[in-house]
């Protein structure tokens, strides 16, 4: 089976599992969504690969920022918003694990929305999110911008309410300089809530 890694702490204690089940014989080769996964995939003795060896994934197991009602996402806190998404679309089943704290009644209520942006003109690709009724804040990292694994920079945009998911997505992709943003619409095949009472299920 081939089996795409989250990135982010939830997503580890799914990828320590994974490792433990894979010492017991279940025969996988993952596919990192970051740097830092396939680190620790590696250093677990799990089979990583890449996905210009495997183009079609099985199902991936990832985190998220926030949840909606209908199962639309917010990601890239981490910052690994972009391969996520890359890995998400190449798989059949996106299975999406968080606690219960990640539940909004609608995107934004929380958190703000990442956008990965080309380095190449970033403060003019922040004018242009502003004039999509957001704040961005350039992201940083001891002082200095925040740099993805994939060498860009990331706007932490602060949306009062999220209400079309899809088209907010869409708008955003089309201003020249952004690479991606944080909006997995429709993209969760499956949630599992987990909380003090137990893990709850959440299908599309
Ligand atoms: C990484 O870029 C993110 O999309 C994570 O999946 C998300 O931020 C959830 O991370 P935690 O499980 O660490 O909260």
């Amino acid at each position: 089976m081939v089996v795409g890694l989250g990135t982010g702490r939830t997503a580890g204690h799914a990828i320590r599992k994974l490792a433990s089940m894979a010492s017991s014989g279940l025969r996988l080769i993952c596919i990192p969504t970051s740097d830092a996964t396939a680190a620790l995939a590696g250093k677990l003795g799990l089979t990583v690969s890449t996905m210009d060896e495997y183009p079609d994934i099985s199902v991936t197991i990832d985190g998220a920022d926030e949840v909606d009602p209908s199962l639309n996402l917010i990601k890239g806190r981490g910052g690994a918003l972009l391969r996520e998404k890359i890995v998400a679309s190449a798989s059949a089943k996106e299975v999406i694990v968080i606690d219960e704290g990640k539940l909004v009644r609608f995107l934004g209520a929380k958190e703000s929305l990442p956008v990965e942006m080309l380095r190449f003109g970033y403060r003019s690709t922040m004018i242009h999110l502003i004039e999509l009724g957001c704040e961005p804040v350039l992201r940083e990292l001891d002082g200095k911008p925040f740099i993805t694994d994939s060498a860009n920079c990331i706007a932490d945009c602060r949306f009062a309410k999220i209400d079309n998911p899809a088209d907010l997505s869409a708008k955003i992709n089309s201003i020249p300089g952004v690479v991606e943003n944080g909006l997995f619409p429709g993209m969760a095949s499956v949630v599992y809530v987990g909380s003090a009472n137990g893990v709850r299920i959440m299908r599309k």
